[in-house]
């Protein structure tokens, strides 16, 4: 195999042989993914002590580093990928979207700029344009596109921050349920804020924040000197799926003058559905919203988003200059992104966005969704008939929570035998679920999310609950 005078740069032969046996192993890795196991069940420490290595001086041969990472470290894990895992929130990776990063990587440009890579830049801008479509936001709308949910609430919480408090803003206080993401709570610390100027609002049987207390915290707040200035509302909370009244929040917050975000990092590519849409009325009120593409547009990790109703908000938050900078654009048909955001440098992420919506259309993406609705409810419905089993939270979304109620049983009994249950389930390693507390007591739960889990799975996991009930 020919061979350049350069170790860094290998040779069109050596990019071939590299890229097809990387094909060929990840085409592989794909099809077994179905009868691969939902969960690892070996010992995480150890395989993790064993691959610590010092710095290596010299170079290692290419199949034998694939074969570390494809057979030793990645089947040390949750399949985040596989149709099992109906833990957390699953994630995606759909084909593409690799394919999309490889271009990206090696092209290598430039988009924290727009004058580095202009056509590249807009292709973006189309992707951030498009989201704004699906959530309902009016020209004037903008946005960026984030490594995550956290980083686009925190984002939104510093634009709001800026948009709604004076510099010495210590005195803001903001408003969210009992059942919000801790990302918000670590955004308002990020953001400079002290933990107790967040206020957690107490939620109702439905785990929906309750809107006449969250009116009352506010007239108290203002009454002791505070200055309120935010609320953040939940289109799907992680815990149960849970969507917040969002036209109620949106009337109180116009009403407060308050500044309203959504976290809908996992239900807010819902939108893209009838039922979707349905569950969330007033979503498009919000001033800004967040978005995880990893999520609800099955798209690898590392793809989040924050979209403002009005892109000037995030200008005006994150913009700054530089001598060595180059000119900023300011015409409102183009972006700099490193003007919205946080990053200057940073991935072309929006390629892996880009690529999969284009090549699929954003329909395709909808009938998925609407496939996981269905799977949820009928979950819920199959649920219900184990003896035994109540629904602790019913689909809102994609999302049910559950547990095991046999009559004479409670308190920390009750909590142990669900998590007994759940270890049962997640042992046959056909799905991974995960658990969470509810009301103060344990429930499980199925997340229903990725593109890979259809009917036959979740019959599968409906077996496996049904099993594990009887085997107890
Ligand atoms: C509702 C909600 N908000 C925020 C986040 C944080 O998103 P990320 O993990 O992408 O940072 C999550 C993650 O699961 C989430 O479910």
């Amino acid at each position: 195999m020919s061979k350049t005078p350069y170790p860094l740069e290998p040779s069109p032969d050596e990019m071939h042989a590299m890229l097809s046996e990387t094909a060929e192993r990840l085409i592989e890795h794909i099809a077994t993914l179905p009868e691969q196991p939902a969960s690892y069940g070996g010992d995480g420490r150890a395989e993790a002590r064993a691959l610590a290595e010092g710095l290596p001086a010299s170079g290692t041969d290419f199949h034998e580093l694939l074969e570390l990472i494809l057979d030793r470290a990645t089947p040390t894990s949750f399949n985040t990928a596989g149709p099992g895992y109906l833990a957390y929130i699953p994630g995606g990776g759909v084909f593409p979207a690799a394919v999309a990063d490889l271009i990206a990587n090696v092209v290598n440009r430039y988009v924290g700029v727009w004058v580095a890579a202009p056509a590249l830049v807009q292709l973006e801008l189309n992707v951030v344009r498009w989201f704004c479509e699906i959530v309902g936001y009016a020209e004037g709308s903008g946005g960026v596109l984030t490594s995550g949910g956290s980083l686009a609430n925190l984002t939104a919480v510093v634009t709001a921050r800026r948009e709604r408090l004076p510099e010495a803003f210590w005195s803001g206080t903001m408003y969210t349920s009992d059942q919000t993401h801790h990302s918000v709570r670590k955004s308002a610390v990020l953001a400079g804020f002290p933990e107790a100027n967040v206020r957690e609002i107490p939620t109702n049987e439905r785990q929906e924040i309750v809107v006449s207390d969250l009116r009352a915290r506010i007239a108290e707040d203002r009454r002791a000197g505070h200055e309120p200035f935010l609320i953040v509302g939940s289109a799907g909370t992680t815990n149960t799926g849970a969507v917040d009244p969002l036209d109620e929040l949106a009337d109180l917050a116009e009403g407060e003058g308050l500044w309203l975000h959504v976290d809908g990092a996992y239900g807010g590519f819902f939108a893209l559905t009838e039922r979707g849409r349905a569950a969330m009325i007033g979503l498009s009120r919000a001033d800004s919203i967040t978005l995880d593409p990893h999520k609800g547009l099955f798209l690898p990790y590392g793809t989040g988003s924050l979209l403002v109703r009005d892109e000037l908000a995030l200008r005006r938050a994150h913009a700054t200059f530089a001598d060595y900078m180059p000119v900023m654009q300011h015409d409102p048909d183009f972006v700099d992104f490193c003007d919205l955001s946080p990053e200057l440098s940073r991935d072309f992420r929006g390629l892996r966005a880009w690529l999969p919506i284009r090549l699929f259309g954003i329909d395709a993406f909808g009938d998925c969704l609407d496939e996981k609705l269905d799977l949820a409810r009928w979950a819920a419905d199959r649920l219900r008939e184990v003896p035994g089993i109540e629904i602790v939270a019913e689909p809102r979304l994609s999302l049910v929570a559950f547990r095991l109620a046999p009559a004479g049983v409670s308190g920390a009994d009750l909590d142990e035998l669900n998590r007994d249950l759940l270890a049962r389930i997640n042992e046959k390693q056909n799905v991974y679920m995960t658990g969470t507390m509810v009301g103060g007591r344990f429930a499980l739960r199925i997340c229903v999310l990725s593109f890979r889990t259809h009917m036959d799975r979740m019959e599968q996991c409906l077996d496996d609950v049904r099993t594990s009930v009887e085997a107890r």
